[in-house]
């Protein structure tokens, strides 16, 4: 973002404060909409809202769905949010596999309390839904259970995942879809097909890790871009780097950022394409998450707005249904032939019970009510998790606001190194996810990513002692 365009919003937001505070704006009344406030400054409806998230963060004002923004009645009952991430222009060899093996390793270690990996709750699957499932195939169709099934994958799980794909604005065949094993190797599939050793591959910042990872392995470049802690990857940072990088592709997770929890909004998702195609840059675009949102309605994909085929289009079961089925798809646009070959080449086809099973459950009707569930309950249990990281974690500390998945990202103060923290924690039976696993470029060391699947008296309690090492640590 330019400066002058910083200033510009800072400037709005500070005479807004003041307007508050005089009581012009009364706590409870609502404010000007964007587009007024912005017609009133005759400044850009960006600046507007660049203000209002400002004015936000310091609980001045809140939003509220489909009605607009409102000055607080209440001093702030949220800790504030992370700013927009600023990481440098130059892109960068990612070098991260021995901290995140060691991660690796502790999130299956059954005496710690898992605050680490991105588990879905072991509660929030329907385990006895699928084991009915799987013994009656086993049953009735071992022969077919036991057989390969080749690339693009069986074609009822297709055409169950064609039908789903509606609701994110898509509408695909059950051709353009190719079943992978997990959203993991769908996004390795897609990184080797459009790039080669050195390439750039612009991502948002913070990125999950595990994608980070894949871009090690094939020894890609990480361009990091500003991303905001809701919306997303800035799209003027990254005309910007398109501007002055020969960028190969482009990776976000659009709907619930590992591990920002923000969405990029439908409209920006619009923009983005556009963007992207003018270029023919190919978007890799993750969702696997896109099913567990917090709001009404789903948010769409950028796939809806692909008119060119260049959209990559990867989600998975993971997290709504079981993580090892391994069970995942990817419709991979004009660059098809390419994937199918690969997964071919790769791993040949990927589980066919799994497969079966996961195309009954979806087939037997059961998978929306159950989706409805755990929204719900991982709405609240990112709420709890967030409350209690307000009590328990000092003055100073920054959390996300997520719109879906279940994990929360929270900034600590600046003196808190987040490996020595993981390390001090594991001592104490904790283990958590590090910030220096979230760049390529260790932009965040006193950050960690907390998994809030689960809560409970353990995490409670887990979050309590974090906070008093936390303490001691931001002492020094
Ligand atoms: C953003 C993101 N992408 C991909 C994955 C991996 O998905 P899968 O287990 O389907 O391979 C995860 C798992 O944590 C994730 O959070």
């Amino acid at each position: 973002m330019k400066t002058s365009q910083i200033l510009r919003y800072q400037e709005l937001a500070d005479r807004l404060a003041e307007l508050i505070q005089q009581g012009t704006y009364p706590r409870g009344e609502r404010i000007p909409s964007v587009r007024q406030m912005s017609q009133q400054q005759g400044v850009s409806i960006s600046t507007v809202l660049q203000a209002y998230y400002l004015l936000e963060d310091h609980g001045l004002i809140e939003a509220r769905p489909q009605s607009g923004y409102y000055v607080r009645e209440h001093a702030a009952e949220r800790l504030p949010e992370p700013e927009m991430s600023s990481p440098g222009q130059d892109p960068s060899q990612v070098s991260l596999h021995e901290v995140v093996m060691m991660l690796m390793r502790d999130s299956t270690n059954p005496n710690l309390v898992q605050l680490g990996a991105a588990l879905p709750n072991p509660e929030y699957l329907p385990l006895k839904k699928i084991n009915q499932i799987t013994a009656k195939i086993l049953r009735e169709d071992e022969i077919n259970a036991h057989q390969y099934h080749f690339p693009p994958g069986i074609e009822i799980l297709r055409v169950q995942v064609a039908q789903r794909a509606v609701n994110a604005g898509c509408s695909l065949s059950p051709s353009d879809i190719l079943i992978t094993s997990g959203g993991t190797e769908a996004i390795d599939l897609c990184l080797h097909a459009v790039c080669k050793p050195g390439d750039i591959v612009a991502v948002e910042s913070p990125m999950y890790f595990g994608s980070l990872q894949t871009l090690e392995v094939h020894g890609l470049r990480a361009l990091e871009i500003p991303t905001h802690p809701r919306e997303g990857i800035s799209l003027d940072a990254l005309k910007f780097a398109i501007e002055h990088n020969p960028i190969r592709a482009v990776l976000v997770i659009s709907n619930f950022n590992n591990p920002l929890g923000s969405h990029i909004p439908d409209e920006k998702k619009k923009e983005l394409v556009e963007l992207l195609a003018r270029h023919e840059i190919p978007l890799i675009e993750n969702d696997v998450s896109g099913e567990i949102y917090f709001s009404e309605k789903r948010p769409l994909v950028c796939k809806a707005f692909d008119k060119k085929g260049l959209v990559m289009l990867i989600s998975s079961f993971s997290k709504d249904i079981s993580p090892g089925m391994r069970i995942g798809w990817v419709a991979p646009g004009r660059f098809k032939a390419e994937v199918e070959w690969l997964k071919f080449t790769i791993s040949s086809s990927s589980s066919a019970l799994a497969q079966m099973v996961i195309a009954e459950f979806l087939e037997s009707g059961g998978y929306e009510h159950h989706l409805r569930r755990i929204r719900r309950e991982y709405a609240r249990n990112v709420d709890l998790m967030s409350r209690a990281v307000m009590r328990h974690f000092p003055a100073g500390t920054r959390v996300t606001r997520p719109s879906g998945g279940f994990v929360l990202w929270v900034q600590l103060s600046e003196n808190v190194d987040s490996l020595e923290l993981y390390k001090l924690a594991l001592q104490g039976g904790i283990t958590l996810a590090p910030g220096y696993v979230f760049s390529a470029t260790h932009q965040f060391p006193n950050f960690i990513r907390l998994n809030a699947a689960e809560y409970n008296y353990m995490t409670e309690r887990a979050l309590e002692r974090l906070g008093v090492m936390i303490v001691e640590m931001s002492k020094k």
